[in-house]
């Protein structure tokens, strides 16, 4: 009997088949007990009649409570009135597991309380989605930079130094001496980029930041590109045709996905070269025209990218932010030693920011300026002022936060959806 996923049951159109799996749903109707079967890859009708069936496994059907996990024996058959298209007659089963009763029900239940159990949680069909939309999309970035000649690097978690600025670092002991978890792998991705040209790296990144919004993780992936001989113009290239590719991949090969969570894809169909590309100083001439000013020098805040990113169809760069609010390694605009060659690029549909990067500082002096206003340690950074020791050329790079991105792809009110098991400001459990 050929085993099928319930993802390619249509294949087995009046075969018997096996389907190794777990109760979604049941119920009965008289002479009739209708069990919605998953097994990761789908939904599958199985209906078992009275008549059909011997004693023993009328009884099983009727024990089987939500998530009951089981083998299922039955024909395929054609039902346009069933979910994907197609049912099983079930004849037979094995039962691995009568569940106890299953904490998620299908009322509603208060968002807490799905937080708190998110290690049963990702089995709901809409959690299914986002992780398999996750899975296809890093498949793909991976895809897009390696074809373009890109080599995956990976950065450290552990390290001596900050990278995006001290207030945000977690500490850990490292036997005697004290580091932190990693908030970018950019300074080593730096070094990478020295090596091997074009690189990146992926990994989890640590923000101890106390903010509670909707856009914030503790604990959150990023995607981190990294080229030599690149300028801020290559930067955001690069970053507009990744874009572009992976939205195209996620419509092609996740419809059904996106259709589960609803996701209306005429705004990503709209993902078209060119992305408008804004400065600083004229996104605060739009700001002051939509009723959110903000002072010259001052960092957006929500509000400000919110207000922004519904202004444009398509994401969008703002580049050349001051660097008072920007890391050390920022090259600066010559002749405005006030601006940096910065760029962040911000979904559309008020989402707001998605990527953050720009060109590095490649000069040995200035780095070791701009090192020195902000106080930061010479002797953990010494490696890093080796690279411009020892052939320095003009670099950049950026970094993408995948769950943001992924939250405006799938359409989710939070990030915290878009990662397996999120870490926020209050939550660690589970
Ligand atoms: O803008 P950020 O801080 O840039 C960097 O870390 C650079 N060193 C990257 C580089 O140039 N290689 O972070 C990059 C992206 C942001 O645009 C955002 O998408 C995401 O990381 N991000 C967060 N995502 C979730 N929760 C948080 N707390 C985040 N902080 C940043
Ligand atoms: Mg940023």
């Amino acid at each position: 009997m050929p085993f099928s996923r319930i993802a390619d049951v249509g294949r087995h159109e009046g075969e018997r088949v096996l389907i190794q799996g777990w109760v979604h749903a049941s119920r009965s109707k008289g002479k009739l007990v209708f069990l919605v079967l998953r097994d990761g890859t789908g939904l599958l009708q199985a209906v078992v009649s009275r008549h059909d069936v011997s004693d023993e496994v009328w009884d099983l059907c009727e024990r089987l409570t939500q998530e009951s996990s089981l083998e299922a024996f039955g024909v395929v058959r054609a039902d346009p009135r069933a979910p994907g298209g197609f049912e099983m007659q079930l004849d037979g089963l094995t039962i691995h597991q009568i569940a106890e009763g299953y904490p998620i029900t299908p009322k509603e239940h208060g968002v807490d309380f799905l937080l708190s159990h998110r290690h049963l949680w990702i089995r709901a069909p809409r959690q299914q989605a986002v992780l398999r939309i996750r899975d296809e999309f890093i498949f793909s970035c991976r895809e897009f930079l390696h074809d373009r000649g890109f080599v995956n690097v990976d950065a450290p978690i552990f390290t001596p130094s900050a990278c995006e600025g001290t207030t945000t670092l977690f500490n850990v002991e490292y036997f005697d001496q004290r580091a932190y978890l990693s908030q970018s792998g950019q300074l080593y991705n730096e070094a990478a980029a020295m090596a091997l040209n074009k690189v990146y790296c992926f990994g989890p990144t640590f923000r101890a930041e106390r903010s509670k919004t909707r856009r914030h993780l503790i604990e959150f992936w990023m995607l981190e590109p990294e080229m030599a001989y690149a300028d801020l113009d290559d930067v955001m290239d690069i970053q507009e045709e990744m874009v572009v590719f992976l939205i195209d991949r996620i419509l092609q090969r996740c419809p059904a996905d996106l259709e589960i969570l609803g996701r209306d894809p005429a705004p990503l169909r709209a993902v078209r070269k060119p992305f408008p590309r804004v400065s600083y100083d004229e996104a605060l001439e739009r700001l002051k025209e939509l009723g959110e000013p903000l002072t010259w020098g001052e960092d957006f805040g929500g509000p400000h990218e919110t207000a922004l990113s519904e202004q444009f169809d398509r994401p969008f760069f703002v580049h050349r932010f001051p660097a008072a609010f920007k890391p050390f390694y920022m090259k600066r605009v010559p002749g405005r030693e006030d601006v940096t060659l910065s760029v962040d690029l911000l979904a559309p549909e008020g989402r707001g920011e998605i990527t953050g990067g720009g060109q590095r500082e490649d000069s040995l002096d200035l780095l070791k300026r701009r090192m020195e206003e902000e106080g930061l340690p010479r002797a953990d950074y010494e490696w890093y002022l080796d690279l411009r020791r020892y052939g320095s050329v003009p670099h950049g790079g950026f970094g993408m936060g995948i769950e943001r991105t992924l939250s405006w792809i799938c359409d989710l009110p939070h990030v915290r959806e878009s990662i397996p098991f999120p870490r926020m400001l209050y939550r660690i459990y589970p």
